[in-house]
């Protein structure tokens, strides 16, 4: 590969790989992650506009931040799963500027373990190479799997920053964050080592 080819951001895990959005992914990503069951807690599916507007905006991130929501691709068939990232809180009513992490899957990737493994990796380079002292995650009440993955990396409710999110859980109460500092990270992370 060309070094002008090489992307500027690539992570590898034991089964996927963390990297820079190509414009080939977009149209997979859509196509495992727009759906009815993917998008239940989020803003429902999205039209092309929408598809659009998020393009611009997870590329924007990763120009602005040097990280975003980065494509999960598989390395055993190269599919691309969904994301797995870090952004900063873009959101004016909440934690703004703190270092968000978020995951979203398709759901014929659900259940084997491949969100926990790329957002393990994804705890790793905020405290790592992205130097965070902490990191927050977001959803809602009703998301049970979102949250169920935030407990299991040892991330504790932080009720004090909830917030009334007016895009993407307006219709399904207040948005409540979740945290860990880097101390804690560096704790819990050897329960994962077996
Ligand atoms: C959230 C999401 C990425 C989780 O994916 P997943 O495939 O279930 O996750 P994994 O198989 O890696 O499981 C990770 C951990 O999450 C927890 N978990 C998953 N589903 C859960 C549930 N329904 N309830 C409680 N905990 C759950 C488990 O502790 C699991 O760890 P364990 O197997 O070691 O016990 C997936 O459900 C998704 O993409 N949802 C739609 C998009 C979305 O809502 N994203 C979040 C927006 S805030």
């Amino acid at each position: 590969m060309m070094a002008d080819d090489w992307p500027s951001f690539y992570h590898e895990t034991e089964r996927l790989i963390l990297r820079d959005w190509r414009e080939e992914d977009w149209a997979p990503f859509w196509e495992a992650t727009n759906t009815p069951a993917v998008m239940q807690w989020l803003v429902g599916l999205l039209d092309e506009e929408g598809m659009d507007a998020m393009q611009l905006r997870w590329e924007g991130f990763a120009r602005e931040f040097g990280h975003t929501f980065w494509p999960v691709e598989r390395k055993e068939d190269g599919a691309i799963l969904g994301f797995c990232g870090l952004k900063l809180c873009t959101d004016k009513n909440g934690p703004f500027g703190m270092m968000e992490a978020g995951w979203r899957l398709g759901e014929h990737a659900w259940g084997k373990g491949y969100a926990k493994e790329a957002a393990i990796a994804t705890l790793d380079l905020s405290f790592g190479r992205f130097g965070a002292d902490e990191t927050i995650a977001i959803t809602v009440e009703e998301n049970s799997s979102s949250w169920g993955l935030m407990k299991r990396l040892g991330m504790k409710r932080r009720p004090e920053l909830d917030f009334e999110d007016t895009f993407w859980n307006a219709d399904y109460g207040d948005a409540i964050v979740y945290s860990i500092t880097r101390t804690a990270w560096t704790m819990h992370r050897a329960s994962f080592i077996g």
